[in-house]
């Protein structure tokens, strides 16, 4: 017998207890849909076919999930298991053995779905999970030799039967040229008045199909998404799961129970992460880099031996070695510091280039422009690159320094060189080695008498 593998991702359920207008499985763990999870599962088995069988708000489903290679099947009513995977049956030609996951199901690992393909061999595979309260599943029923012989919901079961703890986790692997005729012999005379794919297990002992169980190292695998409050419960296993295995690759971090990971993170040796920092999209850290509490990165490369101090919000920027970017500091799409740079508090950054060695310490908003090396961004100085209808650049030379509380109207160019008075609002080139500067002469005026309150 062939082993090619084809799996079906059970998602028609509607979700009703997530009181949501949403389909359940586009509730999002770590930032992607329950849904996406339990595909990347899937494809690491590397299956002739994957098959999702949707329904409620199916339009939603599939325009969330664009992979081009899901087979999608429609279950216009939700009439049980055993008939969601008797939906998928026509795009399973050519498939020896067909793994049943759920869409809202998604924290389990591949290693656990290989253990079980490998145990059930061509026969038929049950992933269960002994659980001390087995409330709401169906119960594993075994004969006086311990050998499996079905499974009976919860809402069928007996007294003796529900004080069993072994339940059904739902994820079967079925040898596909029995399944048919199982399928087409269920009935929906149970308490539930649905087609129940658990009753195939009962046939196939009956017809003498070898029955392979196997268990998840870790029972929350295993865990579905039912309402919010489990939601959350697999969001905090999903983020202890990532933090465990980003420590074992040598990343620091003071708690992992204080790190969120919503993306990809890929980090050089001896990086340290203060709590409560969120990483998010497509995060890159060099050697030696210290994040500070309370941070957001988001989409970024941070180089070697980088410090980001407390508070900071970065995305979609590079922050070259040796920088120090915080307390408080924000860095927009498009912010590059190119080394050694020092920015400050209450600074914000967005699409410019910032020299080696360049330091903007305090209160300044620096945006379209192009600043050497060695330049020196004195507190307050405001690009003021947005004339209403279009941005325009500003260009600051290598060892220019800009004196306090400047603004700077761009398109504006400041030499190497330059010396901007504080206090200046720079509207035309300010030329190389030379100081410029728009203020009013200070005058003083003696005699001046202060006003004194009226009796
Ligand atoms: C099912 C199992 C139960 C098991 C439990 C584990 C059956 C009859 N029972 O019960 O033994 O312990 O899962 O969580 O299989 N779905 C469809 N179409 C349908 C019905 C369900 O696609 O017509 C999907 C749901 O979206 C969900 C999954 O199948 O992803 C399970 O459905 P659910 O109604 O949650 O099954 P349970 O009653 O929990
Ligand atoms: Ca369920």
């Amino acid at each position: 017998m062939g082993m090619n593998l084809g799996i079906v991702i059970l998602a028609a359920g509607q979700g009703t207890r997530m009181k949501s207008r949403r389909p359940k499985v586009l509730h999002r763990l770590a930032d992607r849909p329950l849904l996406a999870h339990v595909i990347d599962t899937a494809r690491q088995l590397d299956p002739r076919r994957i098959v999702v069988v949707y329904g409620h708000a199916g339009d939603q489903v599939r325009a969330a999930i664009s992979d081009p290679d899901i087979e999608w099947v429609e279950q216009a009513q939700q009439l049980g298991t055993g008939h969601a995977v008797a939906q998928a049956m026509p795009c399973l030609e050519g498939i020896d053995r067909v793994l049943v996951l759920y869409g809202d199901v998604p924290l389990i690992t591949a290693d656990t779905l290989r253990e079980l393909v490998a145990r059930a061999g061509d026969g038929f595979g049950l992933l269960s999970v002994t659980l001390d309260d087995p409330s709401g599943y169906g119960r594993v029923l075994r004969d006086a030799e311990g050998r499996v012989s079905g499974i009976v919901e919860q809402k069928d079961a007996s007294p003796a039967q529900l004080a069993i703890r072994e339940v059904n986790t739902g994820i079967m692997l079925l040898p596909r040229a029995r399944l048919g005729d199982w399928l087409g012999r269920l009935s929906n005379d149970n308490a539930q008045g649905e087609y129940y794919l658990t009753d195939v297990l009962g046939m196939a002992v009956a017809d003498g199909v070898p029955v392979a169980v196997s268990q998840p190292a870790d029972p929350m695998e295993a865990e579905g998404v039912n309402d919010r409050l489990q939601l959350a419960a697999l969001e905090r296993a999903l983020q202890r799961r990532q933090a465990e295995r980003l420590m074992r690759a040598g990343l620091g971090l003071r708690d992992p129970a204080r790190f969120d990971l919503r993306g990809r993170l890929q980090h050089g040796p001896d990086c340290e992460i203060d709590i409560n920092v969120l990483i998010e999209g497509e995060v890159v850290l060099g050697e030696g880099v210290r994040v500070g509490a309370n941070t957001v990165l988001r989409d970024c490369r941070v180089h070697d031996g980088v410090q980001i101090l407390e508070n900071c919000v970065i995305e979609q920027a590079e922050i070259g070695p040796g920088c120090r970017v915080g307390p408080f500091s924000r860095l927009r799409p498009g912010a590059r510091l190119l080394g050694d740079n020092h920015v400050g508090n209450f600074v914000e950054i967005k699409k410019a280039e910032v020299g080696p060695g360049s330091k903007i310490n305090h209160l300044s908003y620096v945006g379209d422009s192009e600043i050497g090396s060695g330049v020196n961004i004195g507190a307050g100085t405001i690009t003021c690159n947005y004339d209403g209808a279009n941005k325009h650049l500003t260009r600051i030379g290598d060892n220019a320094f800009i004196g306090s509380n400047t603004a700077l109207v761009a398109p504006v160019s400041v030499g190497e060189d330059a010396t901007i008075g504080a206090g200046s609002v720079i509207s035309k080139d300010a030329p190389a080695g030379e100081l410029s500067l728009t203020r009013a002469r200070q005058v003083s005026i003696s005699g001046w008498q202060r006003p004194k309150k009226n009796k």
